[in-house]
């Protein structure tokens, strides 16, 4: 007879047992970048591949440096290799990268921009990465699970608006102020283009998406209410209708205090911490309501030494005593040593 369990992947992958609030001995790890420039074979491939987006709409070169880390490291997870910034692309904004220095969109200056801004997002345009997600999927260890994901609305807006990652934030904030019905027209596209986006990368083969909201803590309580947590609400229940027991990672980083109702607005299976929190904290308010995921200060990865191993013992003792997935507190740095990830890796799993 066949083992539904192992069918369904549930058996034999431990970060979805930890999803489904089962704690692992020894935790499921992966790290947030962990495709990316601090592995020579990445930089030889991105280099094959021409420009970041050339990379990202390569199917076979995606998936090649998505399971780079996989096979070097023996991580729990593969994540998809992409962008956020694949979704105001779709939805006809010109997204390009300056080597060096990061992402660049035509601005958004004023309400008749924000409501020039398409509502159907271009899914031809978008099949390729469905195309990466099949081609991982087809060659990993059925224990290894593979995360999709895309940005939430709220920080996808804010470099639609900016042209560019600004500090604060600012030019997002003082739009959505100004003209509050044309950014929230902006906030709708991106929802439903999630929406689309996500079921996509799941019916291709993702076992779980994580949505990054990377800049959910610039935001004062009230808006981070309208264009944080309500976003995030619409956004999966709309994805669980259209794909029951969808499962969901939040990151709302910065968000600090506010996470608890956060996980209780928009019922995330998980989230993942930023290296910042009080890991008292979220142990005693966030991890009773869900599982956790984090939180190595990726300054002290790329640090080493010690440091390190008191960093990794610490947030082992906050987290291990419920259902925790082992990761970092926001993106590996480009410039940290592979020796350091292995450091990390063989006090984790001894
Ligand atoms: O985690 C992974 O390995 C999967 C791939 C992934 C990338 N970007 C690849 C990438 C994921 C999940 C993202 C998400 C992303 N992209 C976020 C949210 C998470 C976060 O880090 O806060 C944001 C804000 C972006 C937008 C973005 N993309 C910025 C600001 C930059 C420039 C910064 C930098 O590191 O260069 C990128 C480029 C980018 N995205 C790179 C990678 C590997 C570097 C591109 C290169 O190879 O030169």
């Amino acid at each position: 007879m066949e083992d539904t369990r192992k069918a369904d992947g549930m058996g034999i992958k431990p970060l979805l047992k930890v999803l489904g609030r089962q704690p692992e001995t020894i935790p499921p790890v992966w790290m947030m970048r962990q495709a990316g420039r601090y592995l020579p074979e990445y930089r030889a491939v991105r280099e094959k591949a021409g420009g970041f987006l050339d990379l990202c709409f390569n199917p076979e070169l995606a998936a090649e440096v998505t399971l780079q880390p996989v096979r070097r490291f023996g991580f729990d997870a593969a994540i998809l290799f992409s962008d956020i910034l694949v979704i105001p692309l779709a939805l006809g904004r010109k997204v390009w990268f300056v080597e060096g220095e990061g992402p660049r969109l035509e601005p958004l200056a004023d309400a008749k921009a924000l409501l020039s801004v398409r509502q159907e997002a271009d899914q031809k345009l978008l099949s390729p990465i469905y195309e990466t997600v099949r081609h991982v999927k087809s060659e990993l260890a059925p224990e290894t699970t593979l995360i999709g994901f895309c940005g939430a609305p709220w920080t996808v807006a804010t470099y639609m608006v900016a042209g560019r990652g600004t500090p604060g934030q600012a030019p997002a904030k003082d739009l959505a102020a100004r003209e509050p019905e044309a950014f929230q027209h902006v906030i709708d596209c991106l929802v439903d283009a999630a929406v689309d986006y996500l079921a996509r990368q799941l019916e291709a083969g993702a076992d779980v998406v994580q949505i990054f909201d990377t800049w959910a803590g610039s935001l004062p309580p009230k808006d981070f209410e309208r264009w944080c947590v309500q976003p995030t609400e619409r956004l999966i229940a709309k994805l669980r209708a259209k794909r029951p027991g969808a499962k969901v990672i939040g990151f709302a980083r910065g968000a600090g205090k506010n996470i608890p109702h956060y996980v209780d607005e928009t019922k995330v299976d998980a989230v993942s911490l930023e290296s910042g929190i009080d890991r008292n904290f979220a142990r005693d308010e966030i991890q009773s309501r869900v599982p956790v995921q984090g939180n190595v200060d990726p300054l002290i990865l790329r640090e080493g030494g010690v440091a390190l191993d008191r960093e990794v013992d610490a947030v082992l003792a906050a987290f291990s005593g419920g259902p925790f997935i082992f990761n970092l507190g926001h993106g590996i740095l480009p410039d940290t040593p592979i020796a350091h990830v292995e450091q990390m890796l063989k006090r984790v799993r001894g």
